[in-house]
């Protein structure tokens, strides 16, 4: 059912599992600042000074990812551990020994390693010079790039740039509740957004310039959107507000690295009727890409998909005369009673979600190879070892995978669970559990045990890998 070559993985990302957040020559990152400084935004006050200590206990870590029999696995660098302010001038050597081990263990283990280079943490003596609002920003993140290509690439042969950059603008920089906690709805989130996607083009163009002849790798940036579907499909409302969705969401960052170069038209111009009707005049709120600049189209070697959930769509309730994104896209989100809500508010869990956004994309970004690079399932309240639904969930997803891949042709190379660990959950801190290992937060060695849907997820591994072995 499932290619040879596909990718069996597991994600995390550097803030959430690693601790160790001032040891060693690290610098701050904005998390450490937000969380220090901006502690009741966060669950209970909580940050990720310690969290499951995977600087001291990667060891334990690898004994995770080798129980479960993963192919690969997806971890980010924190660019302040390695740069502590942000600029190759100042290297931390205990911070590039730290990925050297981890890297060399994962290939030693025969377990591939996808590197993100930045997965929400800017190093705080950054954001001190304007962070992602800061034009210059883009070189600085490409500088970081080519560091970690040469420092990394000859064993790291799959590459995100950055995570969500959807996220870092709407919830860093528009909503302010992650990270560094801007709020200036309707203007910075547009401009972080153009930033990100600057410098992950000039990233893109250093590898292929630079490293790809001789590393021979793959590089992209790992986009995050829900499904979204008509809430009538019948109303022509409905539908024109489901592709605005879209296009605020997945259309953002993929229409410029798959389509045209440039956003989606219909954000555009969505932006534009708002601006005109607040009598919003300095030129668009959307920065326009330079000419001058390396080129946004075709930077992107896979399409790199974090999936979690769904929504059906109508136009927007929200206030027309306020300026704010939500109020430039128009459209309104709602959950399908009949869809079960795991945890969180917002996850509601719609496995058949995937394969209709998987198919989507293969039609509208030409057939890329894709890898579902984050999809997961929440854990809130009593911690449950023996987590059923959750098993159900991964069986579920892993079927409508299949489902994509032999009866819609979608070229999906590999699966990502988020997350290996229970971790650090950004704003809700440690209370919501994500992980296929449950860790004990109240313990010093930070103990790992395999929920039962760890076990079963490594079980569908098995039964997989060993069908495709049969199949050769
Ligand atoms: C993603 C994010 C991850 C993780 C996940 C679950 O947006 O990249 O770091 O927190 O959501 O909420």
């Amino acid at each position: 059912m499932f290619p040879t070559n596909f990718a069996w993985g597991a994600a995390t990302s550097a803030y959430q599992i690693e601790g160790g957040w001032n040891v060693d020559d690290k610098g701050p990152s904005i998390w450490d600042t937000f969380c220090h400084e901006g502690g009741r935004l966060v669950f209970e006050g909580q940050s990720g000074d310690v969290t499951c200590n995977s600087y001291e206990l990667w060891e334990e870590d690898l004994r995770c990812i080798r129980q479960l029999g993963l192919t690969h696995y997806r971890l980010s660098l924190s660019w302040s551990r390695l740069l502590p302010e942000g600029i190759t001038r100042h290297v931390n050597q205990k911070g590039l020994r730290y990925y050297n081990k981890v890297i060399n263990d994962l290939v030693a283990s025969d377990v591939l390693p996808m590197v993100t280079l930045y997965h929400f943490d800017l190093p705080q003596a950054l954001q001190d010079q304007g962070g992602w609002k800061s034009p210059e920003i883009a070189a600085i993140f490409d500088s970081y790039a080519r560091f970690c290509f040469e420092s990394f690439g000859d064993r790291v042969k799959l590459w995100i740039t950055l995570n969500e950059p959807y996220v870092c603008a709407k919830l860093g920089h528009e909503d302010g509740i992650f990270a560094p906690g801007v709020k200036e709805p309707g203007m910075a989130a547009y401009l972080v957004g153009h930033n990100m996607l600057r410098g992950h083009a000039r990233a893109w163009h250093s590898y292929n310039v630079l490293y790809r002849a001789k590393q021979g790798g793959s590089v992209s940036l790992a986009i995050n959107s829900d499904w979204a579907e008509p809430l009538d499909p019948a109303s022509p409302d409905d539908t024109a507000a489901t592709e605005r969705y879209l296009a605020f969401t997945l259309g953002w960052f993929a229409w410029p690295l798959f389509v045209t170069g440039d956003y989606p038209e219909v954000m555009r111009s969505s932006i534009e009727v708002r601006s005109k009707e607040l009598g919003y005049q300095e030129g668009s709120r959307l920065p326009r890409f330079s000419k001058d600049e390396p080129s946004l189209l075709g930077t992107a070697d896979f399409f790199a998909l974090n999936y979690y959930t769904s929504r059906r769509v109508k136009p927007g309730e929200c206030c027309p005369g306020v300026l704010g994104l939500k109020s430039d896209q128009d459209a309104e989100g709602v959950v399908d009673p009949s869809w079960p809500v795991c945890g969180v508010s917002w996850l509601a869990v719609v496995p058949d979600g995937l394969r209709k956004l998987l198919k989507y994309i293969k039609d509208t970004f030409n057939n890329p190879a894709v890898y579902i690079t984050e999809n997961g399932f929440s854990q809130v309240g009593p911690v449950d070892m023996e987590d059923v639904q959750r098993c159900g969930f991964y069986h579920d997803i892993i079927q409508e995978i299949a489902r994509a891949l032999r009866e819609d042709g979608v070229d999906v190379r590999g699966y990502f669970a988020w997350s290996l660990l229970d971790n650090f959950e950004w704003a809700d801190g440690f209370s919501v559990r994500f992980g296929l290992f449950h860790v004990d937060f109240s313990r010093p060695e930070r103990p790992r045990t395999a929920y039962r849907s760890g076990r079963e997820y490594a079980g569908i591994i098995s039964k997989y890998r060993s069908q495709t072995m049969v199949n050769i």
